[in-house]
């Protein structure tokens, strides 16, 4: 695949420009961990910056006979231009808009982009990290294309469905995404996951949801999970699923949320995989304090509403895998949480892995991937 990395106005400053809100990286950095992003994912990958809307739209249409995806950081011009818009419209190239800032969180002018509805998808507020994961969606993308379908009115209440290359009926893995509720982080994370668990003969199901307030909260996260879970048995005549053999799988907190969608949903689940599960957040550490108070709207009194180990019995066995390198979510969260699962008189197998961080734990490419497909599968 042939990559072109397009940078609009003022990305050329990068590193000197406002380093509190872009970071210290340099455009040069960013080319470089952009390229090796590519190399591992075996594409080719060129770049190129301008501060003026006419070559980027040449940029564009010359991309159109030599290039197979666009990660493109229009800058401000995604706030104005049309005819940025139309541009990546009419070359009909999938194009991943990136703004490394959280745009969503600065000027209400910034939180418009006139260019992302030509976009295949938008990644924002990651940092330089969103560069690369938009190589990573582009890949996955053209690896294995999804059905993406509706499952309410929300534009966050969708899901990407990927279907085995072999007959029905399929079983169905449930994806639910992490990223501490926040909303930079989409369910393009789940991707690779996705993508492989599909290769192995599971149909997919993975699931975006709104996530904290405005936007969302805590009641509608859960309940936009557990409506994901249940819209299946409205499309598992159309695509051949196999309803009894559905499994709610979620990373970090995504699985806090998969936890009570398992535990709600009237699809009833075969199983609950907690990847870097945050699943006791009574005892999480005051690092989430912050998170969790927004997740709540200061609603603190409804913390064990939310906390999975209060909220036992889930009534559906789980297994808890956790990476004994993860510095973002403690492993004790996942032993604690067997433990009190096995107490409550449920099914519950923890599963650590040596050298996984917690990343690793969604990542295909990673060592110890193989456990967590086993898990996934239910094997
Ligand atoms: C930006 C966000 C834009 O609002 C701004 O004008 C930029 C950079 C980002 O990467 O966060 O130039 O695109």
């Amino acid at each position: 695949m042939r990559i072109l990395l397009l940078n609009g106005p003022n990305l050329n400053l990068l590193g000197r420009r406002a380093p509190e809100v872009y970071g210290s990286a340099t455009l040069d950095d960013v080319a470089e961990q952009c390229r090796a992003r590519a190399a591992l994912l075996g594409h080719r990958l060129e770049s190129l910056q301008s501060n003026h809307e006419g070559e980027l739209i040449d940029a564009i249409h010359a991309a159109r006979d030599t290039t197979d995806g666009i990660v493109f950081n229009p800058g401000a011009f995604s706030h104005t231009s049309y005819a940025l818009h139309d541009a990546i419209e009419a070359v009909e190239i999938p194009t991943v808009e990136i703004h490394i800032s959280n745009v969503r969180e600065r000027e209400p002018w910034r939180r418009i982009s006139v260019t992302e509805p030509a976009c295949a998808h938008q990644i924002f507020g990651r940092g330089v990290t969103g560069y690369l994961d938009a190589i990573s969606h582009l890949h996955y993308l053209r690896a294995h294309p999804p059905l993406t379908l509706p499952y309410g009115p929300h534009p966050d209440q969708v899901a990407d469905l990927r279907l085995p290359d072999a007959p029905g009926p399929h079983p169905v893995a449930v994806l639910v995404h992490g990223g501490g509720w926040t909303d930079p982080y989409t369910r393009d994370l789940m991707d690779g996951a996705a993508v492989d668990l599909t290769g192995r003969g599971t149909a997919t199901w993975n699931i975006e949801y709104r996530r904290i307030p405005p936007v969302g909260g805590w009641r509608d996260s859960i309940a936009d999970v557990t409506a994901a879970v249940d819209a299946l048995s409205s499309i598992s005549g159309d695509h051949c699923l196999d309803l009894d053999r559905v499994t709610v799988i979620g990373h970090s907190a995504g699985a806090q949320l998969a936890f009570f969608a398992a535990k709600a949903a009237s699809v009833r689940p075969a199983g609950f995989v907690s990847l870097a599960g945050m699943l006791d957040l009574g005892n999480i550490g005051s690092g989430f304090d912050q998170l969790i108070s927004t997740f709540l709207g200061d609603e603190h009194i409804h913390l064990p509403m939310v906390d999975p180990i209060r909220a036992l019995p889930g009534g559906v066995p789980t297994v808890a895998l956790h990476g004994r390198r993860d510095r973002s979510v403690p492993p004790d969260q996942s032993r604690r949480f067997v433990e009190a699962a096995r107490a409550a008189g449920e099914r519950s197998c923890l599963v650590e892995l040596t050298d996984a961080d917690h990343m690793d734990v969604i990542s295909p490419r990673a060592a110890g991937w193989e456990d967590v497909a086993r898990a996934c599968l239910g094997c």
